[in-house]
């Protein structure tokens, strides 16, 4: 997934980073969380690695996807596919409030998109609650139903806006693909505030990769958020937001970052902390360094990184195409 602040592109100097300063390898069986999970690509890949994996995040749609990626384990049951694939197209909350065809006046989806997406997500809910599929394979299709539908979306980059006409890659018609399944061990997936999760779970890594600046991943995300509830949320405005009050994050205020950081780094029971933080962050990389030192010994180490497609919008006022990606490290006490 193309995803705001996706550590794809940085996973190796991540995993060579905690190798060096943790001095465990690869095959070693610590517990590594990773709080900020997002699309979940650096817990997958430490799960990979032979670590237990935690992931949390406060959004939904990436609950899903990590249920599936640190949860399910091989053999994964992928004979449903052709059956999701052959169903009837439906009108249901995607094409009635995402698609112009229902008079929603939103066009994040072509119509026949919208009531393909419908078919597969209601079909899942019913497979569910007539208990013919059981947890893992629910998360497994739907977390591919996230991943895949999100390929045919009629924005420019994110959910905060959609496209007046139907651009190309959004008129193909929508087919499910399955995600691949992550060997490893079975871990544990939460959706919820870190700051709260931190005080009941312990471990040797915590990986933490908060937001970087002001904009809110539920109002990026929301139409994904929707389609993993599926709960019919009341929509409000042109875009058709969600209510989101209860998902804004701590680390998006600049009033708010600091004391957040400072209570979750102070609550966690981890032998390491890594952080990741970029230097145009709304927290300063003195104010990170003076709370993380509080807690035992601080270190750093930095990588140039080649910045997000989205933050090149022209009424962002940044020049560089590169940022100063910064692992802050620190050996709690
Ligand atoms: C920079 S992204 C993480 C990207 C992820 N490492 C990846 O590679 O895909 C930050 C994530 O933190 C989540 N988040 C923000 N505030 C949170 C909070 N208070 N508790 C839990 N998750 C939060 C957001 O939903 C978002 O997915």
């Amino acid at each position: 997934m193309n995803y705001i602040g996706s550590k794809y592109s940085l996973l190796d100097f991540l995993q060579e980073t905690i190798e060096g300063v943790t001095g465990y390898k690869t095959g070693d069986p610590y517990v590594f969380a990773d709080l900020f999970a997002g699309t979940g690509i650096v817990g997958r890949t430490f799960k990979q690695n032979g670590c237990s994996v935690i992931a949390n995040d406060i959004q939904h749609y990436s609950f899903s996807l990590n249920k599936h990626f640190i949860e399910n384990v091989p053999e994964m049951d992928d004979s449903l596919l052709e059956h999701f694939n052959s169903l009837e197209p439906r009108k249901g909350f995607v094409y009635m409030n995402y698609c112009s065809g229902s008079g929603s006046g939103r066009n994040y989806f072509s119509d026949e998109n919208g009531m393909r997406c419908d078919a597969v997500r209601m079909e899942l809910e019913e497979l569910r609650s007539k208990g013919e599929i059981d947890e893992g394979t629910y998360f497994y299709y739907l977390a591919s139903l996230i991943d895949s539908i999100d390929r045919y979306a009629n924005t420019a980059s994110v959910y905060g806006a959609f496209l007046k006409k139907i651009k190309n890659t959004a008129k193909r018609p929508f087919f499910l693909e399955l995600l691949p399944v992550i060997v490893g061990k079975k871990g544990k997936v939460y959706n919820e505030d870190i700051n709260e999760l931190v005080k009941r779970i312990s471990g040797d890594v915590l990986y933490l990769d908060p937001p970087y600046n002001t904009r809110q991943y539920c109002a990026n995300y929301h139409v994904l958020e929707t389609i993993s509830r599926y709960d019919a949320p009341e929509l409000s405005g042109v875009t058709g937001l969600r209510d989101l009050s209860r998902q804004k994050s701590r680390f998006c205020s600049k009033k708010r970052a600091l004391e957040a950081l400072d209570d979750l780094i102070r609550n966690a029971d981890f032998s390491y902390i890594f952080l990741s933080y970029n230097n145009e962050g709304i927290l300063k990389l003195d104010s990170i360094k003076e709370i993380m030192s509080r807690y035992g010994d601080y270190s750093f180490f930095t990588r140039e990184y080649r910045r997000f497609k989205a933050d090149k919008d022209a009424n962002r006022n940044i020049a560089a195409d590169s940022t100063t990606e910064y692992l802050h490290c620190l050996k709690k006490g």
